[in-house]
């Protein structure tokens, strides 16, 4: 099974514009973060603090958020390859995003969203988007709760790492800041890479 979902990521991948995904993302641009005081004794966690930044996010319907993913990421990258209103091509940034439902709906379509971190040098004045899908969105500074892990994030596997996530902050008596209603996936990793792979699940802090 494991090995079956595999290959239909990868074909997933492999059909959107990903072939020009980079071999490798480490010094790639990051959104900046601080970790905040309050981290868990038990390391099971990071809680992170993000510099007001903006992002250009597409909404996205699909059945899996593999797809999601897939059709998201491939409107994103046409963005940065130079559809917006300059024709600017800008470098990718990690992680690539996906927003979801902790709950998914087996028997029907979810709406996810796929987020792109704009570059530094474009963050005042960012291109506007040539697809009406593509929204730049202003994120205020906020608080964000992440659990890192390796291997390949595919099915269920975001599900269940956000569920240890959310068991976790219980257990360090931070229940009241977990909010389940949208879960992110980030991925550092091309789908060619095998080893060392960079994954994480995290949820916003809730609002009181
Ligand atoms: C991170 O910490 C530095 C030093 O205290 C501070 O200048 C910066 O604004 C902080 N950034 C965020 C995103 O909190
Ligand atoms: C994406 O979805 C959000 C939340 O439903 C909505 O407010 C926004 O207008 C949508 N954006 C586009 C470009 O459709």
């Amino acid at each position: 099974m494991q090995i079956l979902c595999f290959i239909i990521v990868l074909c997933v991948f492999a059909s959107s514009a990903i072939g020009a995904y980079p071999e490798s993302t480490v010094g790639y641009e990051q959104p900046v973060y601080n970790l905040t005081a309050n981290q868990p004794k038990d390391g099971s966690y990071e809680v992170r603090r993000y510099a007001t930044s903006k992002w250009a996010r597409t909404n996205v319907t699909a059945w899996s958020w593999e797809e999601a993913s897939a059709t998201g990421f491939k409107r994103l990258f046409a963005y940065i390859s130079g559809d917006n209103n300059r024709q600017i091509k800008m470098d990718m940034t990690v992680p690539v995003v996906v927003g979801f439902y902790a709950n998914p709906c087996v028997f029907c379509q979810d709406h996810f969203t796929v987020w792109f971190y704009i570059p530094e040098i474009y963050q005042a004045s960012p291109p506007i988007p040539t697809d009406p899908s593509i929204s730049i969105i202003l994120m205020e500074s906020w608080v964000e709760y992440f659990r890192i892990f390796s291997g390949f994030a595919v099915g269920d596997r975001p599900y269940k790492e956000t569920n240890h996530l959310s068991k976790d902050m219980k257990k360090n008596g931070m229940a009241a800041d977990i909010d389940e209603s949208t879960m992110y996936l980030g991925s550092y990793d091309p789908p060619f890479k095998m080893f060392h792979r960079h994954n994480e699940v995290s949820m916003i802090k809730a609002k009181k």
